[in-house]
């Protein structure tokens, strides 16, 4: 789909890098020619498939052969990453370095920062990105199709709106990992079998959530029914709201974002 446009990925045989990489091959929204990967070592898996994926070990060189530059190295690594993009689209995935630490640290004004999460691994993320006022309208249709290849996206209004997103995209998973232990550990310690425990956990967790997704209901609406059914659910969420359940939630948005805001604060001094 963009078969013209050279991508370099630092840091791309890392977690999110390799899945995102990986997930525009397999989608046909890049040529494997049209890919470089960076890591420190120069050992990259997770593109065997693709021999034709071209490995570096100097970023700057990454940063003069790409026309599109994408940092995916973790936030205390990029001290150490050097790059001079000039007018080039730079695209951030790293959590808690602010747009004008990467303005100054690449030297562009075309920066994109955007919020993946470790669903992209099974092509079920949700992207949140936020780009400034120079980022043309081809950056975008790039950006949008880089992240539909792993799942959906959307372009946020505000820097501010992606560093909220941080803590609740970001950490992706975990949350229903959470939701998950608690009713793993109460089931266990009703004597339930492990294998049964388990297995029901995971059927209302992962299997069941999709009910949400498929019929398009708002979570609200869902909630009120099974509520209004009046049925061993609603007592079950009636004593769950009547425990905190909300106020829990949102005590740990707010920690998540706060915790954003002062990462996004300890990575600002920017070099030079
Ligand atoms: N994983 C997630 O769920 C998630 C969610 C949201 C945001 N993020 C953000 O995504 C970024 C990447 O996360 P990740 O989980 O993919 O981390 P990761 O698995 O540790 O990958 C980082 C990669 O960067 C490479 N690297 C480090 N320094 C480098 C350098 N100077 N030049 C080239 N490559 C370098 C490392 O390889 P070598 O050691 O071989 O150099 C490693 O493969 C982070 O900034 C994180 O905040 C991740």
């Amino acid at each position: 789909m963009f078969s013209e446009l050279t991508v370099g990925i630092i840091g791309g045989g890392g977690w999110l890098g390799r899945s995102i990489g990986a997930a525009m091959l397999e989608k046909g929204v890049l040529a494997p020619t049209g890919l470089i990967i960076s890591s420190r070592s120069g050992q990259v898996a997770g593109f065997d498939a693709w021999p034709e994926v071209q490995l570096a070990t100097d970023n700057r060189q990454l940063a003069q052969r790409a026309d599109i530059i994408v940092l995916s190295v973790r936030p205390e690594q990029f001290a150490a990453v050097e790059i001079e993009a000039a007018d080039k689209l730079v695209i951030s995935f790293m959590a808690g370095v602010s747009l004008a630490t990467l303005l100054k640290r690449s030297g562009s004004r075309r920066v994109i920062r955007a919020m993946p999460n470790a669903a992209a691994e099974i092509g079920q993320c949700y992207t949140p990105w936020f780009a400034t006022e120079q980022v043309t309208a081809a950056d975008r249709a790039f950006t949008q199709a880089m992240f539909e290849s792993c799942g959906s996206t959307d372009e946020v209004a505000s820097e501010a709106d992606l560093d909220y997103l941080t803590g609740l995209v970001g950490s992706g998973a975990a949350y229903p990992a959470l939701l998950a232990e608690a009713l793993l550990a109460h089931a266990l310690a009703r004597g339930l079998p492990r294998q049964v425990a388990e297995r029901a956990v995971r059927g209302v967790v992962v299997e069941a959530s999709q009910l949400l997704g498929r019929n398009g209901m708002p979570p609200a609406d869902m909630v009120q029914a099974m509520l209004d059914y009046r049925g061993t659910t609603a007592a079950g969420l009636q004593a769950m709201i009547d425990a905190g359940f909300k106020a829990a939630i949102a005590a740990g948005l707010d920690a998540a974002e706060a915790a954003a805001q002062r990462m996004k604060a300890s990575y600002s001094q920017p070099k030079g």
